[in-house]
């Protein structure tokens, strides 16, 4: 199944794009399903447009192909890299082929594959060309009809059912749609269903398909996305368009979940959760995931790309629809905290090594590897940036033309923004900046009285990126207010610093002289790195007074950030002003408990090798794993009590409920357990523990068994849990993520020994890979060098089955120029053995090389 990669694989680019030159109006496919030979028969109609050539490129791959005919006549085709070429008539033709796939020996999970029994497919971004020959590109839309015959008793494809018989369905899709929105699965399966009434009065079956057994995991998801299709029509005017909507929950995906047109297709992960097996994390992930590909259907469906440079035109879009979604169902400060937290720890550590990319890339070798942190969650940004300068009208205004103007074609960024140029009549080319710069811009504050005015200079610099040595200032939307003494002197403004420089000026009369404090970027409104001189004890001071949630929160991290750079640098013990202030914040009962527990979440070991290189110091993971825990030990001690009564008060009374207050409350109460062990040993983990009856406090108590050496606490986990496949993910996961640093590696080689790790399964291959890099990096960084050893080897081993899930774990490498001379040559030795491997596909190759630096 391997991609062979070619000599020098040809890079692909924005500027060359050229439009398809025929029309495709209407495709017919037909699968007589079965596990090694699955025969796919299509009819394609193909109008030319004017200067159509005499010769048509159809992608295709791995295809054993049977016939080939036109209008009724064979034709002979002649094979090419990625495809075939096939001489065409002038006018109109049918396209009529037969091809045979081979599902079962499909281990890359991309095309037609197989999934315990059950067939599904998966074709975002390219994988269509490997179940017919076919123009594989987003800008070719067309109506579908779908023929499936098989003796399994549920058959699914895109559209409208358009009847079933004995060992047959058909379906047809009127909504044209470009290839990688295909979908068809076919299984043993049971349906957990409901039904919506959409605001003009249609009524939408909805299924919820599964594997038999897991029919009581389904009401979460189904509730979400209940309330998504709810919140499109009310915010976004959006509603549902065809009679049927289908969600496939799939144990083999490589990806979160796919919004294929009418059938979405999930990662199990993604959809199965019951109080007793998922946490309070995978049911909000559910939520989130669920809404996600139900708001494709406008973005990115309805709507969808011109090509895949244009990917954060939906991706983007999608991200900040779906967390505007979960702002609104769930507490809106938590929710953005969170996503600031995951845009740093990936979006901003991808911008600042030898992987930064533009929102837009202008090339590209193999597409999958752009499904990153930057066009997702960076694209996300740019949109709340824009949301933010035009404020909420003109956006809505924007988007209702959008979806009017540009409904049922394929688009371009440029689309995009022109809709909101028109409707706020201004020119947003220097904002476009966003997408054709990589980089995390710098924005450096500085501030004082100057004569009767108080001063506050903002400066911006966007460092260079790879390929990208000088850049243009952004467009940065910079919200701020001003305290003085802990009172608000100046409300909440919106500064737009779109050149290199600028100064804001208040009367000192009406700040007020003394200690003025600005409290910039207030809801994290633009994602920069911000300088600002803000003093230790200020920055107390905002932790405490500032009206700004976000802002609240993010004074306690950079306390606790600076404290653990001195206590890394040797200099220094957790300071006595950070204890008090962290004592109020934990008694403070009119303050949400979620939000309690992020201001008592430690920094991650990344985030804190990344705080280490910005201030000039070369990250050590031991010394920092060491730091965190010596912090969390000096916390724990100075406010035991305290962390007692939170957790004593924060016991949820009754069933279990997924709902964000109870949820919140768990989360608070598992923080301090997580302190409370550090001082009184295992025993109320071990009380927690076999008193959970949910996951979320069962899974709490249990890391913290890991954590303390409980030597038979996974045997104990194991047992309850091994015929559940979601939940031991967590089992792996957790037991790698938590394993002493000097034993992760032995650890990581103990758990791929087990009889239930199955490196063909993403997530149980990567609970036990990321859970070693990214869950343990201080295992990972081990100076002997034998963590990048261990995973390189099971890079290069799933390599030659899932191209496309290595190259995604490959980015654990990436961060290799933060570290120490020794460090650095173990990590490029392994990227330059993994990129001289025999076979390496082009995924790996592509992403190997870009971290090279080659
Ligand atoms: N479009 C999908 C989403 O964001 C993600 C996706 C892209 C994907 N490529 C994939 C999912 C490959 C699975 C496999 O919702
Ligand atoms: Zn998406």
């Amino acid at each position: 199944m391997k991609d062979a990669a070619p000599a020098a694989p040809q890079p692909i680019r924005l500027e060359d794009y050229t439009p398809f030159p025929w029309e495709v109006e209407a495709v017919s496919l037909s699968f007589a399903l079965s596990p090694d030979a699955t025969r796919v028969t299509s009819r394609i109609r193909f109008v030319p447009k004017p200067g159509a050539p005499a010769q048509m490129f159809l992608h295709g791959e791995d295809l054993t192909p049977i016939s080939t005919k036109i209008d009724g006549q064979d034709v002979v085709v002649v094979p090419t890299e990625g495809g075939i070429n096939v001489p065409v008539p002038e006018s109109a033709f049918t396209w009529e082929a037969v091809v045979e796939v081979n599902p079962a020996a499909n281990t890359a999970l991309e095309g037609l594959y197989m999934s315990n029994g059950m067939y599904c497919t998966q074709c975002e971004a390219e994988g269509f060309r490997k179940i017919t020959y076919y123009p594989d590109r987003p800008d070719v839309m067309a109506p579908f009809k779908v023929r499936i015959e098989s003796d399994l008793p549920v058959l699914l494809s895109n559209g409208n059912p358009a009847g079933a018989g004995e060992g047959f369905a058909e379906w047809h899709d009127p909504h044209p749609k470009p290839a990688y929105l295909f979908a068809l699965v076919a299984g043993e399966l049971v349906a957990h269903s409901d039904t919506f009434t959409t605001a003009s009065g249609a009524s939408v079956d909805l299924n919820i398909w599964v594997r038999p057994g897991d029919e009581d995991k389904c009401a979460y998801a189904m509730d979400a996305l209940i309330r998504s299709m709810r919140w499109d029509e009310e915010v976004y005017g959006r509603e549902y368009d065809l009679d049927v909507f289908n969600i496939v929950a799939v144990d083999d995906f490589n990806m979160g979940a796919m919004e294929n047109k009418g059938l979405n297709i999930f990662n199990s992960k993604y959809v199965l959760a019951s109080p007793e097996t998922a946490t309070d994390a995978d049911f909000a992930s559910i939520e989130a995931i669920i809404a996600h590909e139900y708001f494709h259907n406008w973005t990115g469906n309805r709507i969808t790309c011109r090509d895949w440079f244009q990917l954060c035109l939906k991706e983007g879009l999608t991200v900040f629809r779906d967390q505007q979604f979960s702002a609104d169902m769930r507490s809106a400060p938590v929710q953005r905290i969170q996503d600031v937290l995951t845009l740093r720890a990936r979006q901003f550590r991808e911008d600042a090594g030898p992987l930064a990319h533009n929102v837009r890339p202008e090339s590209y070798v193999e597409i999958n590897n752009f499904y990153t942190a930057t066009v997702y969650e960076k694209g996300a940004e740019v949109i709340g940036m824009l949301r933010t300068l035009i404020e909420d009208d003109a956006y809505q205004a924007g988007c209702t033309l959008y979806f009017d103007r540009h409904d049922g074609q394929a688009c371009t960024i440029e689309d995009w923004l022109a809709c909101f140029e028109e409707v706020t009549a201004t020119d947003l080319s220097q904002f476009k900046r966003w997408y054709s710069q990589a980089g995390t811009p710098k924005v450096t504050a500085r501030w004082g009285a100057e004569g009767d005015e108080f001063a506050l200079h903002l400066s911006q610099e966007v460092p260079p990126t790879p390929n990208q040595p000088m850049k243009e200032p952004a467009v940065i939307p910079v919200r701020l207010a001003l305290y003085n003494s802990g009172k608000e002197v100046v409300g909440e403004t919106l500064a737009v610093l779109d050149g290199p420089e600028m100064r804001l000026s208040w009367p000192l009369d009406v700040v007020g002289s003394g200690d003025v404090t600005p409290s910039l970027l207030r809801g994290f409104s633009a994602p920069v790195i911000l300088d600002a001189p803000t003093t230790f004890g200020q920055r107390l001071a905002l932790m405490r007074d500032d009206t700004d949630p976000f802002n609240r929160w993010e004074a306690g991290r950079s306390v606790v950030r600076e404290d653990l750079l001195n206590m890394i640098r040797g200099q220094g013990f957790v300071a006595t002003g950070l204890l008090t202030s962290l004592e109020i914040v934990l008694r403070d009962t009119s303050v949400d408990p979620a939000f309690r527990a992020l201001m008592f979440a430690l920094p991650s070991g990344d985030d804190l090798a990344q705080a280490c290189v910005d201030a000039g110091m070369v990250p050590d993971p031991s010394l920092i794993h060491a730091k965190r825990k010596e912090m969390q030990r000096a916390i724990a001690e100075a406010m035991t009590d305290e962390l007692i009564r939170q957790y004593e008060a924060n016991a949820t009374a009754g069933p279990y409920s997924p709902a964000a207050g109870p949820a919140a409350q768990r989360s608070l109460r598992n923080t301090c357990l997580g302190y409370l062990t550090a001082v009184e040993g295992p025993v109320r983990a071990l009380a927690q523990y076999e008193a959970a009856t949910n996951m979320t406090d069962q899974m709490a108590a249990f890391g913290r068994l890991v954590e303390a050496g409980d030597p038979d606490i996974a045997a104990r986990f194991e047992a309850q849990w091994k015929d559940d496949r979601l939940v031991m993910d967590k089992w792996f996961m957790s037991q790698m993520a938590l394993a002493d640093p000097n034993a992760a590696v032995d650890t990581a080689a103990r758990l791929t020994e087990h009889s239930l790790f199955d490196y063909k399964n993403p997530n149980r291959f990567r609970s036990v890979i990321a859970g070693l890099t990214a869950g343990n990096p201080a295992g990972f960084h081990h100076p002997s060098g034998a963590g990048y050893r261990f995973v390189a080897d099971w890079l290069l081993k799933l390599d030659a089955i899932n191209p496309q899930t290595t190259a995604r774990m490959s980015t654990a490498f990436d961060s290799w120029k933060r570290y120490d001379a020794d460090r650095q040559a173990l990590m490029l030795a392994e990227l330059e053995r993994m990129a001289a491997a025999e076979g390496l596909s082009r995924d790996l190759g592509e992403m190997v090389s870009r971290m090279r630096g080659a």
